[in-house]
């Protein structure tokens, strides 16, 4: 979910819209907005569905110097009028908005709130209740009420709290979710990412865990939970507000797609020297080549960068490399080698499976580097070292020119730490050659609209399922190639080694179903060729991506030869621009797929 709250502006409303807006990206089932006017007056506005919903609800009479604002991605409760944020508590005195998970709040309401009667199925409003419930029955303070409040949760949170009975103050405490206060000359913004503020501000003070922060217009003032005061200085954040525009491009994941190119030549100018030698931190180097074992922690897309990325650093560094999901690796632990550093891969640098397993590295007490597109973000702060990508910000759910960034500095890391290595399958890697190479090609691959939008047309317009195959590197990027396929186009598709197809999925090739087939290993090819004629006498129609030196005549998309290390940053193109047509052809909103949020801060 996204947060956004402003105090000491006249535009309240719009700051908080434009914000949401910014911040859709954490989630669009409902949004709301509270605003008090500091001189009597308050409006609570909310609705299901996305936040141009929401501006539409908004009528002319609502308008406030301070409030706050929510965009919502349902965890307890569905989405719905009654569930979307702001809460408010049964007297109308006090306004929420949450992001993360209370796992007991249900033992908080049976225990203090027998008597209220709550409107909605959300673990907030029990929140929201319990504040007034202190409040009115412990005589407490709006802020010591809810002091006592989040004492007494068990779980992740962010919040942002209005008291109506003194509307020059915002309350802020946060655990596990993230969260911003951003600070401007004669007003204060608090969000939970800094993009949604920094036409506002572009200074921001970092919260942590366990804070207490009360927001006036003129000031804050930081304490732990049990009161004791906390000075913290402002960093100062790079992006403007034009890098979030989309431009003239219809779609954000489009502009995201053919930005790769450019993205690939800003890692390497950023990474590399003159000579084209990495520039790498020094520490991190060390760090890295002391360790027995690489530990590669990830979700989603960036779990995919992540199997693409350990084949790289073994073949260049020489360290086994293990990649895991976040999620299982933090409750289902492998046994660890005595000398492990781990690596996080993570776009938004927020996603909260991620996040708990750096908190339990941290306690261990071993090495770990976060690679991700968002500076300052939890994981980049919290991990001994950061890379960042560079890649500006990526606003579509599903995530392009992050997966190709994150190969690409791991390959250029993977390059660093062979050579201190002494490898010699690193010193003989050309890693500025050869990636600037992949840019050029990848500029070729993204020109070929035209041809993959009627491929898109021809071989997935209807169907309801489909399979992409390969071997190797082609069979990690097949498990990208159709996770983008599902979340975009909501075609069924997964991601098979070739060979494995015949001992099970192959019974699910039926007359006409999409078969694509990813090709680039001469090692391989044959047998992936083999496996195009086993599905192809079962019905399928078969649809080839493959590099020029194994492409044969009848292919439908082929590529100029690069390193075959670094295919999987080519062959991903055309798996992005077919998922992006299908998409766009079965008429969805490309930017916004159904049930799906761009950062998940919840486990
Ligand atoms: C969400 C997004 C995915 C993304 C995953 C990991 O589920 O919908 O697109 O790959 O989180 O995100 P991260 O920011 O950690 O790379």
């Amino acid at each position: 979910c996204g947060i956004v709250g402003v105090i000491g502006k006249e535009n309240t409303v719009d700051i908080l819209i434009n914000g949401l807006q910014k911040l859709e990206y954490r989630g669009y089932d409902s949004a709301g907005v509270y605003v008090n006017d500091q001189n009597g007056h308050d409006y609570l506005v909310k609705t299901k569905g996305r936040i141009a919903d929401l501006k539409k609800a908004i009528g002319p009479e609502v308008k406030g110097t301070m409030g706050i604002g929510h965009t919502r991605w349902a965890t307890h409760g569905i989405p719905s009028d009654v569930n979307a944020h702001p809460h408010v508590s049964a007297d109308g005195r006090f306004y929420l908005v949450h992001n993360g998970v209370i796992n007991n709040y249900a033992e908080l309401r049976d225990q203090y709130l027998q008597g209220v009667h709550l409107v909605s199925q959300t673990d907030t409003e029990v929140v929201v209740q319990l504040v007034d419930y202190f409040a009115t029955n412990e005589q407490l303070s709006g802020k010591e009420a809810f002091r006592k409040t989040v004492q007494l949760l068990d779980g992740s949170y962010a919040f942002l709290l209005v008291d109506r009975e003194d509307p020059d103050t915002l309350y802020v405490a946060k655990n596990k979710s993230p969260l911003l206060i951003g600070v401007g000359n004669g007003f204060n913004v608090v969000c939970s990412d800094a993009m949604a503020m920094v036409g506002q501000t572009k200074d921001f003070v970092e919260l942590h865990d366990g804070e207490l922060v009360t927001v006036k217009k003129d000031g804050i003032a930081i304490e732990t939970l049990a009161g004791k005061a906390v000075t913290r200085k402002s960093y100062h954040v790079s992006i403007n507000e034009s890098d979030t525009e989309k431009g003239t491009y219809p779609f954000y994941m489009l502009k995201e797609i053919d930005e790769q190119p450019a993205v690939m030549r800003t890692l390497l100018q950023k990474y590399l020297d003159d000579a084209g030698k990495p520039k790498i931190e020094t520490d991190l180097l060390k760090a890295l080549n002391q360790a027995d074992r690489l530990y590669i922690l990830a979700a989603g897309t960036s779990y995919n960068a992540g199997l693409v990325a350990k084949s790289i650093f073994e073949k260049l560094a020489n360290i086994p490399t293990e990649v895991q999901l976040a999620s299982e690796f933090g409750y289902n632990t492998p046994l660890l080698s005595k000398k492990p550093f781990f690596l996080f891969l993570s776009q938004s640098g927020e996603t909260a499976d991620s996040r708990q397993v750096l908190v339990k590295v941290n306690q261990w007490g071993y090495p770990s580097l976060t690679i991700t597109n968002s500076e300052g973000s939890t994981l980049s702060r919290e991990a001994t070292y950061t890379m960042l990508l560079d890649a500006g910000p990526e606003i579509a759910v599903a995530s392009t020119k992050a997966y190709t960034a994150q190969i690409a500095l791991q390959t250029i890391l993977a390059k660093a730490l062979g050579d201190v290595r002494q490898q010699t399958t690193a010193t003989d890697f050309d890693v500025k050659g050869q990636l600037s190479i992949v840019a050029n090609e990848m500029q070729s691959l993204v020109d070929e609209k035209e041809l993959i939008n009627s491929l898109a047309k021809n071989y997935l317009a209807t169907t309801r399922n489909a399979f992409y195959i390969g071997r190797g590197y082609d069979f990690a990027v097949s498990l990208e190639a159709a996770l983008k396929l599902k979340e975009i186009s909501y075609v069924q598709a997964e991601g098979f080694a070739g060979a494995e197809l015949k001992h099970g999925t192959i019974s699910l090739i039926e007359d006409g179903t999409p078969v694509m087939a990813i090709i680039t290993d001469k090692r391989v090819a044959s047998h992936t060729r083999g496996n195009i004629q086993e599905v192809k006498a079962r019905g399928a129609h078969v649809l080839t991506i493959a590099m020029d030196s194994v492409a044969q005549p009848e292919d439908n998309i082929t590529f100029s030869d690069v390193d075959p290390m670094l295919t999987p940053l080519l062959t991903v193109v055309p798996a992005q621009l077919l998922a992006y047509y299908t998409s766009l052809n079965r008429g969805y909103d490309v930017d916004k797929p159904r049930n799906l949020a761009k950062a998940v801060t919840v486990e």
